[in-house]
């Protein structure tokens, strides 16, 4: 049953015979449109996340007005409405901190506004989360337009990928293998176009995850940023939102238990980011679905993972666009999807995904010859980890897998930038490296730190990888043997913050277990004597951010903005 004009949210603001209309409707007159352009109109918000420093974004001014082509061809008001530019370049001391951030923005923006349907803007990493946790919330009819994966980066011939090549050839640098010259000549190649970051990092696996869970249209995450196709998909975006709010489709109409399960499956199946799980736990949680990570590893293990892309891989976004991209990686996967679940095209995941093919089975492959046999993520427990840590073991070093050595215990990472390449440091290739402090509320924001560097002398020796333990998070464009989002984190008095030099402590990811082996009476003596370090906000976001932050396997939301009663429309007086 589609909506009438009266029935339309901004109708509230628009359609009246008040005092308050009026000025509403004078204001919008004064920008130089007419009654035409906008009476008895969905008026649909394009939230933007475009900034001068959100390099990721730089294509967003032409594509707000892309979107808005297709919103007026559909008979639609576009307005635009600029958000919290969250960028992992530059925001520090961790853009994790402004997730949250930007999803109390998205959804106070539409809420307190005329807003009808949304086309949200997005796609460096935590944008992806922040906007969709808002709009989850905020529950109008939405559309995800992911800004799509820049071009593969170039240097004398070899083929960069973010991330990934900066950490390869940033570890050679330091054995002394490349120049300052050649250096310099990287940093020119590496990022040549607009885009997210083009490996399978946590952009690309947070936008197939949007993909995945039907909130884009149908093939949309693969497009690179700079193809024309993707100029034409944002304009389909314009047009869709404006049907879907006739239809009154919202997200918590497409989203399910199903649509998060089949995005796990696909996040494993793609090699994706650890970071999606906190993503994927949060934006569940807005929508009242409870994750658990152990549905993560279950759903890991009977995953092959087929996309060939970097870190875990070979290959670019780029590739994996020309390869058929997700619609046909979902294809090969169909067998262990649920094809029932909806998506904001108005049909069935199943559906969108009939006429997809593989082009390049080297790019994304078949379920008889995968990449990995089972899913790019682990999650592991034991006494250094009660409520769980992970791990990515594609990504590392296999003879890691199974590992037991002495620790390297670093308080922060203050600490290990000032002793990690010290000749006096007591570490040998089979030590494992534990940086402390480094969590949601230690780092603070859970920063990107949990690929500690692998001191000098042994990269000098050759050493690649080495078992490395922290509270921290990691980007997922990097790679080893880095167990990950330990919780509860150090900060607070995990055990974690127990660690000594020397103990030993053993991985068995076939096992998924993580244990530090020191007895139970020593560690009652340790943490009797464990001292808390001093709150690091006493006002502002910061101590907001601090009073309500959630451990990792919770999704790190703020806990007021997990699913509860809905809020109430705003009064128009
Ligand atoms: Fe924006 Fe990597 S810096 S996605």
């Amino acid at each position: 049953m589609k909506k009438s004009p009266d029935q339309l949210r901004s109708h509230r603001w628009f359609g009246g015979n008040d005092l308050r209309s009026f000025g509403h409707r004078s204001r919008t007159k004064q920008m130089g449109y007419s009654a035409r352009d906008f009476e008895g109109k969905p008026v649909i918000a394009i939230v933007n996340t475009w900034s001068d420093l959100t390099t990721c974004h730089s294509h967003f001014r032409d594509r707000a007005e892309e979107v808005k082509r297709g919103v007026w061809q559909a008979g639609g008001f576009p307005v635009e409405l600029p958000a919290m530019p969250v960028n992992e370049t530059y925001m520090k001391p961790s853009p994790m901190m402004y997730r949250n951030f930007l999803a109390m923005e998205t959804e106070e923006l539409l809420r307190s506004q005329p807003i009808d349907g949304v086309v949200l803007m997005g796609g460096c990493d935590k944008t992806t989360p922040g906007l969709l946790m808002g709009a989850i919330s905020m529950n109008l009819p939405s559309v995800y337009l992911p800004a799509g994966p820049m071009l593969r980066g170039n240097w004398n011939g070899t083929v960069l990928g973010s991330g990934s090549d900066v950490w390869k050839f940033w570890a050679e640098k330091r054995a002394g293998n490349i120049s300052d010259c050649e250096w310099s000549e990287m940093e020119d190649g590496i990022a040549r176009s607009p885009g997210h970051c083009m490996t399978m990092g946590t952009a690309s696996t947070m936008t197939a995850i949007a993909e995945t869970l039907g909130l884009t249209l149908p093939g949309a995450s693969s497009i690179p940023a700079v193809d024309a196709n993707h100029a034409r998909m944002a304009t389909s975006c314009g047009r869709r939102v404006v049907e879907m709010v006739w239809d009154d489709m919202k997200p918590r109409d497409v989203l399910s238990a199903a649509s998060f399960r089949n995005a796990i499956t696909a996040d494993m199946a793609i090699g994706g980011s650890t970071n999606a799980i906190i993503h994927l736990v949060a934006l569940a949680g807005r929508a009242g679905i409870r994750l658990d990570l152990r549905q993560f590893d279950e759903i890991s293990q009977r995953t092959p993972m087929i996309a060939n892309l970097r870190p875990s891989g070979e290959y670019l976004m780029e590739d994996f666009y020309y390869a058929g991209g997700l619609r046909a990686l979902l294809k090969q996967i169909s067998g262990l999807l649920d094809l029932n679940a909806l998506t904001v095209s108005g049909r069935t995941i199943g559906r969108n995904i009939e006429t997809a093919r593989v082009f390049n089975d080297s790019v994304i492959r078949s379920l008889e010859h995968p990449v990995a046999s089972s899913g790019g993520t682990a999650v592991l427990y034991g006494n250094l980890a009660p409520n769980g840590a992970v791990i990515k073991p594609t990504a590392a070093e296999p003879r890691l897998l199974k590992h037991t050595g002495p620790a390297v215990v670093f308080k922060d990472y203050a600490d290990l930038e000032a002793r990690i390449d010290d000749e006096a440091l007591p570490v040998q290739e089979d030590s494992v490296l534990v940086l402390q402090n480094a969590g949601p509320l230690g780092g603070p924001g859970m920063p990107e730190w949990g690929m500690l560097p692998i001191p000098r002398r042994l990269l000098a020796q050759g050493v690649r990888d080495m078992v490395r333990i922290s509270d921290a998070r990691m980007s997922g464009t990097s790679y080893g043997a880095c167990v990950l989002h330990v919780s509860p984190e150090s900060y607070v008095g995990g055990p974690l913050a127990f660690v000594h030099d020397g103990d030993l402590i053993e991985l068995d990811v076939a096992e998924r277990r993580l244990e530090l082996r020191v007895d139970g009476n020593e560690m009652g003596r340790r943490r009797a004597s464990w001292q808390p370090r001093p709150a690091h906000y006493e006002r502002g976001f910061g101590a907001l951010y601090a009073a309500h932050v959630t451990q990792a396997e919770r999704g790190c939301d703020f806990d007021f903005l997990e699913a509860g009663a809905e809020t109430a429309e705003p009064e128009i007086y």
